[in-house]
């Protein structure tokens, strides 16, 4: 460990960058781990690994992550950063994951409450929230014993809500940042919390020095929160920035909007496992226009209209039969929780309904594709014509920022004016109301009209703006916001 405490950063994750499994011999076998909260750390980590020295504490998510953890190594791949993985016993880590972050917190921030039925909170709900305190609790005592003076924590995402506070309580001389990586609720939405729950989680990320948001609209509803529910006193900035009053501490709320790293992606987009995909899925298009989806089957991602909304373009744009191609990629998410396996079987259904509806002898319209395969996804982003990204709600959105960099002849966008990403590259996106099935058919029958130069032209200064706001610099402004 470093000798310089101010070099030191401690990074505090649910998931982590690296994943074990057991091989048939017993052994333990390290992956990268996924999503955009872990791209893009990782990615701003390496961009300025000369500057600082990292330990990145996350969960054990599974028996062989357990394993990993019991065997105490601070597992290291290769020019990454030290992991260090917490063994939260299993029962607690479902119930703070599942029954909290994934079941409430989730919901509650992408507004996908089915109101007149849930949420409902009972005594299940205060046993999960029991285990999400002592989850929370558990990331603070690991954060304090490798916390010395002058050692700035960047705690991630809604799972850790509570931990700057607890964290504040053991150092408080800690620098602690929090980043929320998905949108925030207006108020409104947001006490539909048990109120001493609405509390607890606004005070818990106050704990913090300074609390990160990725777009001025979730900054500016978690100013509004924390006046509301918390009757804290609240200074207004420009772009949604702010500050925020409370306990006699101040708490800076900055914007941080997270773009890429546009020449290492389409490095590896050049990679020869991704253009073997690109030519596969260029010999199924067979000439045609491509539309592509690449996301999780996930509640806000919106995918069930999308197919609706291609659905729509089909039967009212009939000239588009036989001369489009929509591939659909919906990778296997949180199939713990009884709404995530229904809405992927809605999915699938809704997909054979369509090639059924519109498939001719030598043309089938729809090709849904749930498996995970990241070089097949970039290769669909390389050759698209038209991308779509409808969700209801999302905190950025990297998709719609990596589509247009990865791709040969500039893609068009149909975009949700619910993503994060809207507010940075949303002039050059052609914008739609995620609930409004025809203007999405509308806005695809748009997009797959453009002239080519017009899609090069939009796709281009897409690049430039999402390369402009790279993972390093969204990772520095929060450093440097520590002080
Ligand atoms: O949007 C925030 C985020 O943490 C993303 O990084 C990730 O896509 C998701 O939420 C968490 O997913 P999971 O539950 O699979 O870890």
């Amino acid at each position: 460990m470093t000798n310089d405490p101010s070099r030191l950063v401690l990074v505090a994750s649910n998931r982590g960058p690296v994943s074990f499994a057991f091989a048939e011999d017993g052994s333990l076998t390290a992956s990268r781990g996924g999503g955009g909260m872990v791209s893009g750390v990782m990615s701003g980590l390496a961009a300025i690994a000369c500057d600082v020295e990292v330990l990145w504490l996350c969960t054990a998510l599974s028996d062989a992550d357990r394993e990993a953890a019991r065997r105490g190594d601070r597992v290291v791949e290769p020019g990454d950063a030290p992991v260090r993985m917490l063994d939260i016993p299993s029962d607690m880590f479902s119930a703070a994951y599942n029954g909290i972050a994934n079941s409430v917190l989730w919901f509650v921030h992408h507004l996908l409450f089915d109101t007149p039925n849930q949420p409902r909170f009972g005594p299940e709900f205060r046993r999960d929230w029991s285990c999400y305190m002592a989850y929370n609790a558990a990331f603070a005592d690991a954060l304090a014993q490798e916390c010395t003076a002058g050692t700035r924590v960047l705690i991630q995402d809604y799972h850790l809500a509570l931990a700057p506070r607890l964290l504040r309580e053991r150092r408080p001389s800690a620098r602690i940042a929090h980043f929320e990586h998905t949108p925030w609720a207006p108020p409104d939405y947001y006490r539909l919390l048990p109120d001493d729950i609405a509390v607890a989680i606004l005070d818990g990320m106050l704990g913090a020095d300074h609390a990160g948001f990725l777009a001025g609209r979730w900054a500016a509803a978690f100013l509004d929160c924390c006046e509301a529910v918390l009757g804290a006193r609240v200074t207004r900035g420009a772009g949604g920035a702010g500050q925020v009053r409370y306990r006699g501490r101040t708490t800076e709320v900055g914007v941080h909007p997270l773009g890429v790293d546009g020449t290492a992606l389409r490095a590896r987009g050049r990679q020869p496992d991704v253009s073997m995909h690109a030519d596969a899925l260029a010999a199924m298009a067979h000439g045609r226009q491509l539309i592509v989806r690449v996301d999780r089957t996930e509640l806000s991602k919106n995918i069930v209209r999308g197919l609706a909304a291609y659905r729509e373009l089909l039967l009212t744009r009939p000239g588009w039969r036989g001369r489009v191609l929509h591939l659909a990629f919906a990778y296997p998410s949180r199939s713990e929780l009884a709404e995530y396996r229904e809405y992927t079987a809605r999915v699938h259904e809704l997909a054979t309904g369509i090639n059924a509806e519109f498939a001719t002898p030598d043309w089938e319209p729809l090709v849904l594709d749930v498996k995970d395969d990241y070089a097949r996804s970039l290769a669909a982003c390389r050759i698209a014509d038209v991308l779509l990204v409808n969700p209801l709600r999302d905190g950025m959105n990297l998709v719609a920022e990596e589509g247009p960099i990865l791709s040969e002849r500039g893609c068009a966008l149909v975009l949700s004016r619910e993503a994060g990403a809207a507010a940075l590259i949303g002039d050059e996106a052609l914008l739609i109301n995620p609930y409004d099935v025809t203007a999405t058919a509308e806005a695809l029958h748009a997009a797959l009209s453009m002239p080519a130069a017009e899609r090069r032209r939009r796709a281009a200064m897409i690049a430039a703006t999402a390369s402009g706001r790279a993972p390093a610099r969204w990772l520095t402004e929060q450093l440097d916001a520590l002080g």
